[in-house]
């Protein structure tokens, strides 16, 4: 396309029309002049194709599609790689379907475990959500289908989603909430952008020309084109000016108008006009350019390699011995500390027995909870997936001939309810749920949330589990010392029964996306081995969290007033115990990670670095055992002296380690100025401090 020809041809009515939908889910095409229409779609674990009526909270159903593993997940994996592979993936399933744009990664940060929205998210960190989220963009756009990173910025609550006012200090903005954002722009440069319905510090963020233009564009070096959000324009002539090119969806032709007469009466700049028009003509023809519907599509081998991704991203959180059920029926009780029949306190015994994940073959295992049949494995709201297939835990121990019984254990229709009948059914499920604990060797309970506790468009009212979940995981586990839970849930949860001696092993998938059963069934059976580590903290209750007092906000105006402190940042901050650190997960591998080595470029002396070097960490990362396994190796920089309050340490760079039995290999990373900058507010700027930095290695914010 000619863009320049085209614009200079355009009438102004037309130009105007180039800056909202058709109708949900296009552009305006103009015929007269070749200007075709290009479709977008949600996204972003996926396609959501509506062919019919549009909506956008997943009301109408959709095109048959593969739901791969939401962010919630994909951030615990630390495999930038793999998301780009994902990236690839749903690049071509939009090639397939003649799709322009897929409407994510999502990158908001995990303010508070309450944000409905958190499963869609990546993490409470943003150089781990930056990072995830560019690799994925870089592999859609390999394959010419463009990104929209969204909610741009600061939107990080549902409740009041498209009143409230989030007030964020300078600082925070820059090193928190924005800083994902800018890791992508500069990374991975996306095609689109797309603005929140929120205000931002009392401006409305679809008019904040400071954020749309100063900051995305002239700072970050943004090239691509500032779509709204769905329904995120208040003032449509103020937004073409601060730089929010495309409306969306269509505005019925109103603020077409409006831009007219504003052009016409001199209240907008025909300029600015333009440039939006250019953006959006871009955008059109780097797709038509390059679309190729001829793409297959294989949704099968697709939803292998769902199964395959969230198996590099579900989380072993607990893996303790086995109790051998033998001894069990020999009448020894291994729960007695103090007792020494056949060599020993039971509890020397019972460290000494292997873990009890994975699960050996032949042994008696009984799926209980719903979940292990009807898997929960995607959030609600604009992200649903249509899936064309799903496959359960169940379904995949079936597929492999494994001994497993099934209780379901609890109802995932009754979770909120506690009348009589339902307390009467609950008995009889619990009932059937332990005589198949007591019949098994081993006794696995799926649990979580269920679908309506978490969803875009509210947000929850505490991090509680259903109590009738609860209670299953109570009596299950008094009943077998070999208690296995499964998690499914999209973000962190109360876990106060993790403490039992007889929940063995948690292992948390978190959302699993379609193939949750399958990749399930290969980790605990040992098929696959566990490697992923929590993207956010799991703090022990609700309050912990420190941006408790403060959530949710009052009316309209949300202070974030704990500022720079969120997550890991603020319990390092208070040495405060967690329920599982940032950055936590286990392996059925035993990994060391030693011998670091310092090295500073483009100065006199090895240690100390000038603006532009970047300094070289080496570590050695072993995998100690026979299995073959993955491990996860994060490098957080601290400065323990410093003018300005800062985090004990922070995230400065990860690598995911594919390591063979007994296998070493050296991980090199190199961090730059921003892995030793915080945002001085008086230059408004990065800025680094002189003086000593500490830099640690490891495989959790608190194992270094
Ligand atoms: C959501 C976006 C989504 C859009 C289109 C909005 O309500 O916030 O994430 O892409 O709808 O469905």
């Amino acid at each position: 396309m000619d863009i320049e020809k085209i614009i200079s041809e355009m009438t102004l009515e037309e130009k105007a029309g180039m800056l909202s939908g058709s109708d949900f889910w296009h552009t305006k095409k103009v015929d007269r002049l070749g200007v075709p229409a290009i479709m977008v779609s949600d996204g972003p674990h996926g396609l959501r194709k509506q062919d019919m009526e549009g909506d956008h909270l997943g009301v109408n159903d959709s095109i048959k599609a593969v739901c791969f593993p939401p962010a919630c997940a994909t951030a615990c994996s630390f495999d930038a790689p793999m998301m780009t592979s994902v990236g690839e993936a749903i690049g071509e399933s939009c090639q397939h379907e003649g799709l322009a744009v897929d409407l994510g990664p999502a990158v908001n940060i995990k303010r508070s475990p309450l944000c409905g929205r958190n499963f869609e998210y990546q993490s409470e960190d943003p150089l781990l959500a930056g990072r995830m989220a560019a690799a994925e963009v870089r592999g859609l756009q390999s394959k010419h289908v463009g990104a929209s990173v969204k909610h741009f910025a600061g939107n990080d609550q549902e409740h009041r989603r498209m009143t409230s006012d989030s007030v964020i200090d300078e600082r925070t903005l820059r090193e928190i909430y924005l800083r994902a954002f800018e890791i992508i722009v500069k990374e991975s440069q996306p095609w689109t952008v797309m603005c929140s319905y929120n205000k931002l510090n009392g401006e409305q963020v679809s008019e904040d020309r400071w954020l749309l233009n100063d900051v995305l564009r002239d700072e970050w070096g943004f090239k691509g084109l500032v779509v709204s959000d769905w329904g995120a324009v208040r003032d449509r002539v103020k937004g073409v000016h601060a730089g929010l090119d495309l409306e969306m969806p269509t505005s019925g032709g109103v603020n077409d108008a409006e831009i007219v007469k504003a052009v016409k009466e001199g209240r907008l700049d025909i300029k600015d006009v333009d440039i939006a028009v250019k953006r959006v003509l871009t955008l059109i023809d780097e797709y038509e350019e390059n679309k190729k519907p001829e793409t297959p599509w294989n949704k099968d081998e697709q939803h292998v390699m769902a199964a395959a991704v969230e198996e590099n991203c579900a989380v072993l959180l607990k893996n303790g011995p086995y109790i051998d059920p033998e001894m069990k029926r020999d009448g020894i009780d291994l729960h007695d500390p103090v007792s020494v029949v056949m060599g020993g306190p039971a509890r020397e015994r019972d460290e000494n027995q292997p873990p009890i994940l994975p699960i050996r073959k032949g042994m008696k295992v009984a799926f209980i909870g719903e979940f292990a049949q009807h898997p929960r494995y995607q959030g609600g709201g604009s992200s649903h997936i249509n899936s064309f297939k799903v496959e359960s835990a169940l379904d995949a121990a079936k597929e492999d001939g494994l001994d497993v019984t099934y209780a379901q254990g609890y109802s995932l229709d009754d979770a909120d309810s506690d009348g009589d009948n339902e307390n009467s059914r609950k008995d009889d499920l619990l009932s059937e749920a332990v005589t198949a604990a007591l019949e098994a060797d081993i006794a696995v309970v799926f649990a979580g949330l269920p679908e309506s506790f978490e969803s875009e468009g509210y947000d929850r009212a505490d991090m509680k589990m259903p109590e009738n979940q609860l209670s299953l995981i109570m009596a299950v586990s008094a009943i077998n010392d070999n208690t296995v839970v499964v998690l499914h849930h999209g973000s962190p949860i109360e876990m106060d029964w993790a403490d039992d001696r007889s929940v063995k092993a948690i292992l948390d998938m978190y959302l699993g996306g379609q193939a949750v059963g399958r990749a399930t069934v290969d980790l605990l059976w040992g098929k696959a081995n566990p490697s992923g580590h929590l993207a956010e903290s799991i703090p022990y209750h609700l309050e912990d969290n420190p941006s408790y007092l403060y959530y949710g906000g009052e009316g309209d105006r949300t202070e974030y007033r704990e500022g720079v402190f969120v997550g890991y940042r603020y319990y390092d901050k208070k040495n405060m115990p967690v329920r599982y650190p940032f950055g936590y997960g286990l392996s059925y591998s035993e990994f060391a990670i030693t011998g670091m080595e310092i090295e500073a470029g483009g100065s006199d002396s090895a240690l100390v670095m000038d603006d532009n070097a970047t300094v070289k960490v080496r570590v050695k990362v072993t995998n100690k055992s026979h299995v073959a396994g993955s491990e996860v190796v994060q490098l957080y920089v601290g400065k323990p002296v410093s003018d300005v309050i800062r985090p004990v340490r922070e995230l400065r760079a990860f690598a995911k380690i594919p390591l063979g039995p007994l296998e070493t290999k050296t991980v090199e990373f190199a961090l730059d100025k921003s892995a030793f900058a915080y945002w001085e507010n008086k230059i408004h700027d990065w800025y680094v401090e002189s003086g000593e930095y500490v830099i640690y290695a490891g495989d959790s914010s608190r194992r270094l």
